[in-house]
């Protein structure tokens, strides 16, 4: 989604803003700018397309020691070189940059054009600059906040006064923003990563706050013109973990990371003397946790499948009544919130805005609600009562793998703990401990697949439909490889519980047809052998994908991709890996961009 970098300090900002905006392009993007303030002046370069396009329009010396950019993902209007950000107001004085949507914008845009303002873009933000324009006061922060209390809506916003050199002004309604503060010189921006290289000391503004500053300093204000203070954090994970390292695509490199990440997600998490796990943010006591009497597990995509692996194995383990539900379907419906459920959030960036408003739905009705989180200090970790961070690492790539299996193994954790609390022995608990702990072992295991994998992708990625088909616990992840598949390879892919087939999509199953059938080695294998004999009756190509050893298998399919043997417990974690690798290959063999697919954003944090 869209990005927001801007500098003020003692060095050239252009090359920082345009490094930052290179930060910022894995959240999708298609068109940019930069402005740049000098000599009491503010300068505007912007460009439709890639990044590549505006450094094209750079003039060789661009002058300014304080600036902005930003990465716009249209939303009103299309993507052109009109509607990129930055918006400047009539005069050329004020410049603003806008993450977010303003509802009342055409509103705004009438009666500003009645006072005989021309616009120039199609956009909603251009009516932030000529709003701040016309509402003179004694400072460029007063202007901005009265022409804030006119505006309903979402922002990140960033302003600049051509009459103010170096001073930077920004505000947050629902749209991350973040000050970076570094040796006399200062940073704002969505994402924390655009600014790693400069500074990892940070702080996060909450909503319905604004910041101003200048090289040396910022003070924190709200809307309603209280100050406000707050303690800096600072950024642990390492800026070499943003560089591609090598591979030839970060979708690559974060699927190879995953023994890593993973092992990051279980560090001191597993404690061998009471056979079972802890997880320390939750902030509920054990008796807390034992008055528990149902779980609701809340994310979008990616993470919803996610939420639908955690429910399983909760309910598995601690016997616990455990569902998963898209954020969005749930806060929309006016859910029943009740005292004795425990409600999860689980999101990658903690900004996606169903599952943020999922959040409020559930606080504002009383209930709790813990977050699974990979950015730390994000707007779910912050608003949450407790909850987990996974320490996966920052995932750049679109598509979401690393942070998949570390939210997976999230709730394999809190399945345990939760698990010993109730009925599961200790001598169980110790089983599943020593399966945990060789989960890193057992995902490189499933990595070495990747020649053989890569292989039948070649074979398979002609089709232009692909069927993905589990029972209980292996579903999700049918419908997490399905997405995988759709999103960076472009075909089309449906996930469908193995015993649904016959109730209608055996009727699409034909030799055009592949169909990617999970069958880890359990109790129900015998039955989803019988999921491939209806299959192959209809003449329907079969990818095996297993850990058994059984010869039907062998016999009924026409390419088996074998996954490691370990406990039942972390088959969906390590099967998972598996079809990763099947999407990624199709991707790549069909020449498209897998770290940035069509239309797609990192984080979505609009409606
Ligand atoms: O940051 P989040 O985990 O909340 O994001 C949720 C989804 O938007 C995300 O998982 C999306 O489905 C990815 N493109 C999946 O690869």
């Amino acid at each position: 989604m869209c990005g927001i970098i801007a500098f003020t300090g003692n060095r050239a900002a252009a090359p920082i803003l345009i490094a930052g905006l290179r930060r910022l392009e894995y959240r999708g993007y298609d068109s940019s700018g930069i402005a740049l303030h000098s000599r009491n002046k503010i300068q505007i370069h912007r460009a439709a397309g890639k990044l590549s396009q505006l450094e094209k329009k750079l003039p060789a010396k661009v002058a300014g020691k304080s600036g902005m950019g930003h990465t716009r993902w249209a939303t009103h209007g299309e993507a052109t070189d009109e509607n990129a950000h930055p918006h400047l107001s009539t005069e050329g004085n004020i410049a603003i940059i806008h993450n977010g949507i303003i509802e009342n914008a055409n509103a705004l845009r009438k009666a500003l054009e009645a006072s005989g303002v021309i616009f120039s873009s199609q956009t909603d933000s251009e009516v932030l600059a000529h709003l701040i324009a016309a509402t003179p006061a004694e400072t460029l922060l007063e202007s901005v906040r009265q022409a804030l209390l006119q505006v309903q809506g979402t922002y990140g916003l960033v302003v600049m006064d051509a009459e103010r050199p170096g001073e930077l002004v920004a505000a947050r309604n629902g749209s991350p923003v973040i000050v970076g503060i570094g040796e006399k010189e200062m940073f704002i921006t969505s994402d924390a990563n655009a600014i790693l290289s400069h500074t990892r000391e940070v702080v996060h503004l909450d909503d319905g706050e604004l910041v101003s500053m200048d090289q040396k300093s910022f003070q924190l204000s709200t809307l309603d013109a209280a100050s406000a203070t707050r303690e800096s954090i600072t950024i642990t994970h390492d800026a070499g973990s943003l560089e591609l390292e090598g591979y030839r695509h970060y979708l690559l490199k974060e699927m190879f990371e995953q023994p890593k990440s993973v092992e990051r997600t279980l560090r001191g998490r597993l404690d061998h003397r009471f056979s079972t796990a802890r997880l320390g943010g939750l902030n509920l006591t054990a008796r807390e946790l034992l008055d528990i009497r149902r779980i609701k597990i809340l994310g979008c995509g990616t993470a919803y499948y996610a939420a639908m692996c955690g429910a399983n194995c909760i309910e598995q383990l601690a016997r616990l009544p455990s569902s998963a539900e898209p954020a969005a379907e749930f806060r929309y419906r006016n859910p029943l919130i009740e005292p004795d459920t425990l409600y999860i959030v689980v999101s990658q960036s903690g900004e996606t805005f169903d599952t943020l408003a999922a959040v409020r739905e559930i606080r504002r009705k009383g209930g709790r609600v813990l977050g699974i989180n990979n950015v730390v200090g994000s707007t779910i970790a912050r608003e949450v009562d407790g909850g987990v961070y996974m320490h996966a690492g920052p995932e750049v790539s679109v598509a979401s793998t690393k942070a998949f299996s570390s939210m997976l193994t999230s709730f394999m954790l809190l399945a345990l703990q939760l698990g010993r609390i109730h009925d599961v022995s200790p001598q169980y608990g110790t089983v599943l401990v020593e399966a945990l702990e060789r989960c890193p072992e057992k995902i490189a295991e499933a990595l070495e697949q990747d020649a053989p994998i890569a292989a039948m992708a070649k074979k398979y990625c002609v089709a232009k439909s692909m069927f993905y088909i589990g029972r209980t616990d292996a579903f999700p992840i049918a419908l997490e490889g399905a997405l995988k598949l759709k999103e960076i390879s472009y075909i089309h892919a449906e996930a469908y519980p193995a015993s649904e087939l016959k109730h209608g999509p055996l009727a699409l199953i034909d030799p055009d047809t592949p169909t990617i059938v999970l069958l880890p080695d359990n109790d129900l294998l015998d039955k989803s052998i019988s999921s491939l004999q209806e299959i192959k009756a209809r003449k329907g190509p079969v990818i095996a994908v297993t850990n058994s050893d059984s010869p039907e298998i062998v016999e009924l399919s026409d390419d088996v991709i074998r996954f490691p043997a370990c406990h039942q417990f972390l088959h969906p974690l390590v099967m998972g890996i598996s079809l990763q690798l099947f999407a990624y290959h199709c991707a790549v063999t069909m020449g498209r961009d897998v770290d940035q697919p069509r239309n797609l954003a990192k984080s979505v944090t609009v409606e």
